[in-house]
């Protein structure tokens, strides 16, 4: 069973007059332990897509299960509960607390969601071992790089245990470099985990570490393109983005 999979998923923005289709029957699955990157123009809803998929918007109509939960059972507070436990979110520009320290940016979600301290200590340690900050857990946010900052919001994604990572320009604000290095991470969070990610990217470089890419274009899937084994490589990416005209 895969532990996504959305049906007929849309999105209308009412403003006034004026109705915005921002998802048009999005039919879409995926496997556990898959690192899928969604492509597409400004405008072809794929932040949209991130926000009903993370609860964070409800659906104009259309269906999502997560880990065999289907969204639109359950009432506000529940999905504020199960976001917390199921999902782990990374953003383009890190969201990380400023007073609070490596570590305890990265235990925050399992503090709101009220576990003991003691608990969770060495799973914290691990996690900044895993993206590779095991000598800057006390430091905070403006003592980080922004590739540091952004792997303290990785290992933060991760220290629930989530069912998926939903990310969404992760590499948007870093160097080439750091960037690199950001992906090489997810890939490995991924193959040591056994991980679910949803990337957002417009980075064909970025998408080629996914194991499959999805094409938005509009509020609709046009095109997807899958690992047969070695690899996507950019330049496929880009011939499909030509033949889209993306
Ligand atoms: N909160 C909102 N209110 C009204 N329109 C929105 C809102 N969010 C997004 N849109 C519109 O929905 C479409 C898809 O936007 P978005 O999902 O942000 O695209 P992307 O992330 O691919 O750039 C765009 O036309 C955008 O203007
Ligand atoms: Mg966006």
């Amino acid at each position: 069973m895969p532990v996504l999979e959305t049906k007929y998923l849309t999105k209308e923005y009412r403003m006034g007059e004026v109705t915005v289709s921002a998802l048009r029957g999005v039919d879409f699955s995926v496997e556990r332990g898959e690192f899928v990157a969604i492509m597409g123009p400004s405008g072809s809803g794929k932040s949209t897509l991130l926000h009903l998929l993370g609860g964070l918007d409800p659906p104009t109509d259309g269906e999502i299960c997560l880990a065999g939960q289907m969204l639109s059972e359950l009432n506000d507070d529940q999905i504020t509960r199960f976001r917390r436990r199921k999902i782990g979110f990374i953003f383009q520009f890190y969201n990380l607390i400023p007073t609070l320290t490596a570590a305890e940016n990265v235990a925050l979600p399992l503090l709101i969601d009220g576990q003991s301290k003691r608990h969770y200590r060495e799973r914290i340690q691990d996690l900044l071992a895993l993206v590779n900050l095991a000598d800057r857990a006390d430091h905070r946010p403006d003592q980080l790089s922004g590739g540091q900052q952004q792997r303290v919001a990785i290992a933060r994604a991760f220290v629930n245990q989530p069912e998926i990572v939903l990310a969404d320009e992760p590499t948007g604000n870093l160097d080439s470099r750091s960037g690199t290095t950001i992906l090489e991470l997810l890939r490995k969070t991924c193959q040591e985990l056994g991980a679910t990610i949803l990337m957002v990217t417009h980075d064909a470089r970025a998408a080629s570490y996914a194991d499959r890419i999805v094409f938005l274009q509009d509020g609709c899937i046009v095109h997807q393109l899958e690992d047969n084994g070695n690899g996507i490589e950019v330049q496929d990416i880009m011939s499909i983005l030509a033949e889209l005209e993306l």
